[in-house]
């Protein structure tokens, strides 16, 4: 059992100046939570907090229930992985991760045991009798990870524990923090700026801007039902597209008025009164954004045309950027330019574009707080 709850936490290294501010969060036992948002919102200072590696301005951290904020870090049954993990040189792999349980003077039978079955879960049994410039940058990583399971803690801690990796190794590595999550039945506490990591391996997200927790949410939710424009840009790649526009009624039906076009509000939209003749702020993801022709959400007033700017190929989609008045956006839609020569030939050329509105997005321009979320 290991529930981490985390109430009201304020930090400031600087009086006066929060870095961390009403944070609430209560995780419970085995689950996966990753912090997530951009360098110098708070992330590493709330993972220090818990750890007990930096002072708790205001505020209270309980892990089982037992409040922690007076308890030493090595008394809190935590062990952190960093981004920078050293290992010992001089050391092989096995006395690496066996080091903090000779530490702790475990009989030796013990410490063989524990560094072996974790050898075994990470995969690098034969690898135990190396030292680490011997290794892999993704074998050392699981070293550093092997250090922190031998001594099965309570809860883990990792701070950007792949960032160090290069693409290829960091979504093998993510599969395996996966596979291993689910093994160890540990509660895990993640950080990372990297939404994709954060979507992959979480079981809910905490996005954090400016020391502020912007939403709580498990991914899909986080991806379908933004709390504001902040999560809504930041979760999602190429982010959402945001348009500014203004809401009219017309004959009992509603409209975006976009200037250059308009679409129609389906009619299921509601608490939508409150906006009519103000400004508005129209959300759309690149996938619900499709050529006309092709599009299975061709209906009425949810057609456009655009000038398509760029072309990118995807793999298995293509990007289009384009531009229809004062607008820019992206849409992502199935390959139509089939090859080359045919892409440069409709760079600058126009196309009807269909948005769907089953999943349209509204933010309030002034609070940028969701209005409307599909
Ligand atoms: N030891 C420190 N002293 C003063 N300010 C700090 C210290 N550590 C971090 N900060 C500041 O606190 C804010 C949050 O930092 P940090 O928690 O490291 O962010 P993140 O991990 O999300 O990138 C930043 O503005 C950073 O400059
Ligand atoms: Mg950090």
């Amino acid at each position: 059992m290991a529930e981490v709850v985390l109430k009201d936490i304020y930090k400031e290294y600087v009086e006066g100046i929060p870095v961390v501010q009403e944070f609430n969060l209560e995780i419970q036992d085995k689950e996966f939570v990753v912090f997530l948002g951009p360098s110098g919102c708070g992330k590493t200072t709330t993972l220090k907090m818990i750890a007990g590696l930096e002072d708790i301005t205001r505020g209270e951290i309980y892990i089982d229930g037992k409040l922690v904020n007076d308890v030493a870090p090595k008394d809190r049954d935590i062990a952190m992985v960093f981004q920078s993990y050293a290992l010992y040189p001089h050391l092989t792999v096995f006395e690496n991760m066996a080091f903090s349980l000779r530490a702790r003077k475990f009989p030796q039978d013990e410490i063989k045991e524990r560094v072996e079955r974790t050898a075994e879960l990470l995969r690098i049994r034969d690898l135990l009798d190396r030292r680490p410039r011997f290794l892999s940058g993704g074998q050392r990583q699981r070293v550093a990870l092997g250090r922190a399971i031998v001594r099965k803690p309570k809860v883990f801690l990792m701070d950007e524990p792949l960032s160090n990796l290069d693409a290829k190794l960091r979504v093998h590595m993510r599969f395996e923090l996966n596979k291993i999550h689910r093994e160890l039945e540990a509660t895990i506490i993640y950080v990372t700026h990297d939404q994709i990591e954060a979507l992959t391996l979480g079981d809910r997200l905490v996005l954090m801007k400016d020391g502020i927790v912007q939403q709580i949410g498990d991914p899909r939710t986080m991806y379908n039902r933004p709390a504001n424009v902040f999560v809504a840009g930041f979760i999602g790649s190429p982010s959402m597209n945001f348009l500014d526009g203004k809401l009219d009624a017309e004959n009992g039906s509603l409209w975006l008025d976009l200037d250059a076009f308009r679409l129609q509000v389906p009619p299921a939209a509601k608490a939508l009164d409150d906006y009519i003749d103000k400004n508005i702020i129209v959300g759309f993801r690149p996938e619900d954004i499709s050529d006309k022709d092709r599009a299975g959400f061709a209906s009425t007033g949810n057609v456009m045309t655009a000038r398509i700017d760029v072309i990118e190929p995807i793999g298995s989609e293509e990007l289009l950027y384009v531009s229809a008045g004062k607008h820019t956006f992206v849409a992502e839609i199935q390959e139509i330019s089939g090859g080359t020569s045919k892409k440069r030939a409709l760079v600058e050329k126009e196309i009807e574009l269909a948005f769907n509105m089953d999943k349209l997005h509204l933010f309030d321009p002034e609070t940028e707080n969701a209005i409307l979320n599909p």
